[in-house]
């Protein structure tokens, strides 16, 4: 459905982004996932023929961004960075004029504006002016013009910017109800958004692509054992050197509070019911047992901060693992 090959786009001789290349599916939602600068805005802007790239394709449901705007744009919704409401206009005023823009008339865009305000909860405010409304009213207002006239294709920048955290679930619930029916890539800087309503993560850091995957997987490819975090209240003297025994530890560490070990463990191996099975044995007094995984947020500050080592590829950097005290703890014994 959206199609972006090799795209570059320089600002004088400043290059925004460099051969950016991906693509999404129909009915597929896609992060697109950098700090601050990283070029998100700039590959949105193409795609949405705000402006041209000055070098590469993008094409989105079939038509080429640069040659065919009019039907690129009548197949997208876009909510740009700054949503693009008029101040002076009430909330039914302005949705009724972008629908006409759209060439929605009668009973389609009444139906269509109700659809919208409904979607997004705009009812208590539709008669107000928008340069009245709060930020998150009208960020939602923003979102209510992107998808006015039903688009096959979204492209939201930063959708949830300005939203309090009951609206950012609201939001990120809608953009999942989006999926299967629409294609939709929508940018952020923050992690948890793109866990939480993503298929698929692109990141893009200084203008290039330097990760793309689902995110279990993103996470999982950059880690090069599995680690497991055991306390014992009655250890041995000797128990590393018996945990060091069971099959699947590669090492083990100790140094940490008195009683913590930190089993490495080969990678897709769980070791964990075995090393509970030896400690509840040799009654060594099992506290605590469980997997520490690397985090998203682990994995992007990792690609961000050596962007400069892996500018050259899209590969991802095969870097070693965060140290433990980054890593976030899951399943617990
Ligand atoms: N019109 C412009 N003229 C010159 N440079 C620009 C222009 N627009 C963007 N840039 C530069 O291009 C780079 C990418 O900017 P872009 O706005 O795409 O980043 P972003 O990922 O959207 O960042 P943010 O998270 O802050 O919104 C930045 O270095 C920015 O300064
Ligand atoms: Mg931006």
């Amino acid at each position: 459905m959206i199609d972006v090959q090799q795209v570059t786009k320089r600002y004088g001789h400043h290059t925004a982004i460099d051969r950016v290349t991906f693509s999404v599916a129909k009915g597929e939602v896609l992060a697109f996932l950098g700090p601050n600068g990283a070029g998100k805005t700039t590959t949105m802007r193409i795609l949405t023929c705000f402006m041209p790239a000055t070098e590469g394709t993008a094409q989105v449901a079939g038509f080429d961004c640069a040659e065919q705007p009019l039907e690129v744009k009548r197949r997208i919704g876009y909510l740009p960075e700054t949503p693009p409401v008029y101040q002076e206009l009430t909330v039914s005023e302005y949705l009724r004029f972008v629908g006409r823009l759209r060439g929605l008339i009668g009973g389609a865009l009444t139906a269509s504006m109700a659809r919208e305000v409904e979607r997004l909860g705009l009812g208590p405010v539709q008669h107000r002016l928008i340069g009245n409304l709060s930020r998150g009213y009208r960020q939602r207002v923003g979102l209510a013009q992107a998808l006015l006239h039903d688009p096959p294709v979204l492209i939201l920048d930063e959708p949830t910017v300005g939203l309090d955290p009951k609206q950012i679930i609201e939001i990120r619930e809608l953009i999942k109800s989006l999926a299967g029916s629409h294609s939709v890539i929508l940018s952020t800087h923050i992690l948890p958004e793109a866990t939480a309503v993503c298929q698929r993560v692109v990141i893009i850091s200084g203008g290039r692509i330097v990760a793309e995957d689902t995110p279990d997987r993103l996470s999982a490819r950059l880690r090069h054992s599995e680690k497991v975090s055991l306390t014992l209240a009655r250890a041995p003297r000797d128990a590393a050197a018996r945990l060091q025994q069971i099959a699947g530890v590669q090492q083990v560490h100790t140094g940490g509070p008195p009683g913590n070990f930190l089993l490495e463990c080969q990678l897709g191996r769980d070791v964990r019911e075995e090393v509970g099975r030896v400690a509840v044995t040799n009654d060594w007094g099992l506290v605590e047992l469980k997997s520490i995984s690397m985090t998203l947020e682990d994995v992007f500050l990792q690609l961000t901060r050596h962007e400069e080592g892996i500018a050259q590829g899209t590969q991802l950097a095969a870097e070693p693992v965060a140290a433990a005290s980054s890593a976030t703890t899951d399943s617990t014994s």
